[in-house]
């Protein structure tokens, strides 16, 4: 899936070297690659990914942080965060243009994935729409397409589509995203909802609903999580992440920052991908060293206190 990633380090700490970058250096990127790799979360066709990808929301909008914008996502896969989530609405494809020149050269080592608006995701539709993402990708097949929400088209309806997709080749697998319980079990109990490969969720330490029901029926099914907004948008949606007196204690115990443990803490289990978006350099760096953190069982009990898993049903969380 990977592959040797030792040549696109050298490429990255050449561009630096030559823009008289000091944060990075090779051995480090190798080494925190290695770390990354040994955290895989398993789809239910086998395939494994590591458990850390980025995001791409906001990206492609704003021509004068194009190149800081690529020079992120392509520090975010030679550190090893190879998956690459984007959608059509970002920036009205602009997203999607931006991640495909990220990836020029290093598709073989990108896991991809894009969204389909819902009202595009019936059977006329959807083909086209697909089509339009992988031209501004420049890449002739999406890892993984998402039905970005739940709209009005039957489930049935965009299963076809997507099912279409993949035996032409366009897709390898298909997923949903902003789906509660209720709608996965929809969802298994329409003709192929059984081959969704993940259900993309928000999901950081602030917005615990889906540990209640969500997460253990993913879990039961087999169907790992894509936790988006893992860093709470740098923490604007749940300004205490980065103030709590529990959080500030464990990031000086691991010497890090108070994001990096919101972060290490989505990661606790094999069955959660998180996808942070990062455009500052020490922030994508940050977030791929957040990997290494590994709580003990006394500092998840403290977070469980200081954030309490909900013990009743919650509405799906959605931005
Ligand atoms: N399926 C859906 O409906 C859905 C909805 C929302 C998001 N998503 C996906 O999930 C991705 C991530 O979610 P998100 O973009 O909403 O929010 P996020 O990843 O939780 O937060 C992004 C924000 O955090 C900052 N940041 C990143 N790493 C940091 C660090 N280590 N320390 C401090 N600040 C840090 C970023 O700043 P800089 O960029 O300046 O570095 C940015 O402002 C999206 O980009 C998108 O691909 C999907």
């Amino acid at each position: 899936m990977i592959g040797s990633e030792s040549k696109s380090a050298s490429t990255y700490t050449h561009f630096h070297k030559k823009k008289g970058s000091s944060l990075m250096n090779e051995k480090k990127i190798e080494a925190i690659r290695n770390s990354l790799a040994k955290r895989m979360v398993t789809l239910p066709d086998g395939t494994s990914l590591p458990c850390l990808g980025q995001g791409t929301w906001y990206m492609g909008e704003n021509p004068q942080m194009r190149d800081k914008e690529i020079t992120a996502l392509q520090l975010g896969i030679d550190l090893g965060m190879t998956l690459i989530d984007t959608a059509e609405m970002y920036g009205d494809g602009g997203a999607e243009r931006l991640a495909g020149e990220a990836i020029k050269g290093r598709r073989d080592r990108v896991f991809l994935v894009s969204k389909v608006y819902p009202h595009h995701a019936g059977q006329d539709m959807i083909s086209k729409a697909c089509e339009d993402s992988l031209q501004r990708l420049g890449t002739d097949h999406l890892d993984l397409y998402l039905l970005h929400w739940r709209g009005r088209i039957p489930l049935a309806e965009t299963i076809e589509g997507m099912e279409k997709l993949r035996r032409e080749g366009k897709i390898v697998r298909w997923g949903v995203s902003n789906f509660d319980t209720a709608d996965m079990e929809e969802l298994l109990n329409t003709p192929d909802g059984a081959n969704c490969a993940v259900n993309q969720v928000l999901y950081h330490l602030g917005s615990r609903g889906i540990d209640f029901d969500l997460l253990p029926w993913q879990r039961e099914h087999n169907m790992p999580i894509m936790a988006y907004s893992p860093l709470a948008q740098g923490g604007s949606l749940r300004n205490r992440l980065l103030n709590d007196p529990v959080i500030l204690d464990l990031a000086g115990k691991y010497r890090v920052t108070p994001l990096q443990i919101a972060l290490a803490w989505t990661l606790r289990s094999d069955h959660v991908i998180a996808i942070p978006k990062a455009v500052q350099e020490e922030h994508v760096l940050a977030n791929a060293e957040a990997a290494a953190i590994q709580f003990t069982q006394e500092d998840l009990i403290k977070l469980d206190q200081a954030f309490p898993k909900p013990n009743r049903k919650m509405p799906l969380d959605i931005i």
